[in-house]
């Protein structure tokens, strides 16, 4: 039976970046509320006419590139959004005619957790011979979902994109996989027009479709989880923390990472923080911090590292994963 092995890593963040500055003079807010409450600084934002699809195409033909792949090898693409193009066509199926791939292609929507969710199916389609490359996506347009007016949200939330080529293998790169969902707390962050919030005149009017948080429920949930998790899903790989070079979590606030990496007596150094210069991506947060490690030559082959999602849904999600390819 194969194992999945990341061959290539890739990512793209529009030009753009918003402030905080900047937010000061669109809502009542401070550089200090933000820095000292998340950690963050600036974020990215699409550019007029740039979708979801176009920052995953992007992120996509890098990490293609870097497995030293052509469009042509991918055998199924996979790709993770909370802020899709559209309800249909999926945004998976976007990218593919703009990276010029032809394969099975479909969007795993678990929110912040869903590059996760969306390796487990790349995992489980190389283990079953399905495809021996498959391009998992994380990618993001969530500003078109924010409410610029509403500062409990528009300061937190950014744009942009990471892949992954994962490809078959004789030995495990994806060792241990945890996922989890609890659908009970599907209230305390919501974003989008559906079925259930039909795009009316006048629920476009009242800004139903915007992206509503029930912040400190959801920063209570994750201080719980992520430690859970973690300990749980290194247990799995018969493992201790000690073992793991990296702790790659989803990156919300950094004083959830903080709090977390303290619950799990991990040092700093060992826990990797990108949310000052982007804010939270939400499905692409996982796979551009693994690109931003990989890129600074901070990855050496047989590095365990273990990544960790969590979001609406409520879901959440755990990997380890053994890097084996070289240092950038
Ligand atoms: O990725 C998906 C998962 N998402 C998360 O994990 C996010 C989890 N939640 C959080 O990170 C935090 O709850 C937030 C960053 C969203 C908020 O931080 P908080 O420390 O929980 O603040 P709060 O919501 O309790 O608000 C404290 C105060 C309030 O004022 P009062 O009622 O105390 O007078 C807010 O109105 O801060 C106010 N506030 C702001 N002030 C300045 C809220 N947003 C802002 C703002 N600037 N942008």
């Amino acid at each position: 039976m194969p194992f999945a092995q990341i061959a290539g890593i890739g990512s793209y963040l529009p030009e753009r970046r918003l402030t905080n500055a900047e937010l000061e003079q669109m809502v009542d807010t401070s550089d200090e509320w933000i820095t000292t409450r998340t950690g963050i600084k600036e974020r990215r934002v699409a550019a007029e006419g740039e979708s979801t699809s176009d920052l995953a195409a992007k992120a996509g033909l890098a990490a293609i590139a870097d497995a030293g792949l052509a469009p042509a090898d991918i055998g199924m693409v996979v790709l993770a959004t909370s802020s899709p193009d559209l309800a249909m066509p999926s945004t998976a199926c976007g990218a593919i005619a703009k990276m010029g791939v032809a394969c099975p292609a479909f969007d795993v929507m678990a929110a912040c957790t869903g590059f996760v969710y969306a390796l487990q199916v790349a995992t489980d389609a190389i283990a079953a011979g399905r495809a021996r490359h498959v391009l998992v996506v994380g990618a993001e347009a969530m500003t078109r979902y924010i409410d610029f007016t509403d500062r409990a949200t528009c300061v937190l939330f950014g744009d942009g994109a990471g892949a992954v080529v994962f490809s078959a293998a004789d030995a495990p790169g994806v060792r241990c996989i945890r996922l989890g969902a609890d659908g009970s707390g599907a209230d305390l962050l919501t974003s989008g027009f559906g079925a259930a919030n039909p795009p009316s005149a006048e629920a476009c009017a009242r800004g139903d479709g915007y992206l509503k948080m029930a912040g400190k429920e959801v920063y209570k949930f994750a201080v719980r989880v992520v430690p859970e998790i973690t300990e749980q899903v290194v247990a799995d790989c018969g493992m201790t923390l000690d073992d793991v070079r990296w702790l790659v979590p989803h990156q919300a606030n950094e004083r959830i990472t903080q709090a977390c990496a303290e619950r799990l007596g991990v040092r700093d150094e060992r826990v990797v923080s990108t949310i000052a210069g982007m804010g939270n991506t939400s499905a692409a947060t996982i796979p551009l911090t693994l690109d931003g490690l990989y890129t600074a030559g901070n990855l050496a082959a047989g590095d365990e590292i273990v990544v960790v999602g969590f979001g609406a849904g409520l879901t959440w999600g755990a990997a380890v994963i053994r890097w084996t390819k070289e240092a950038c």
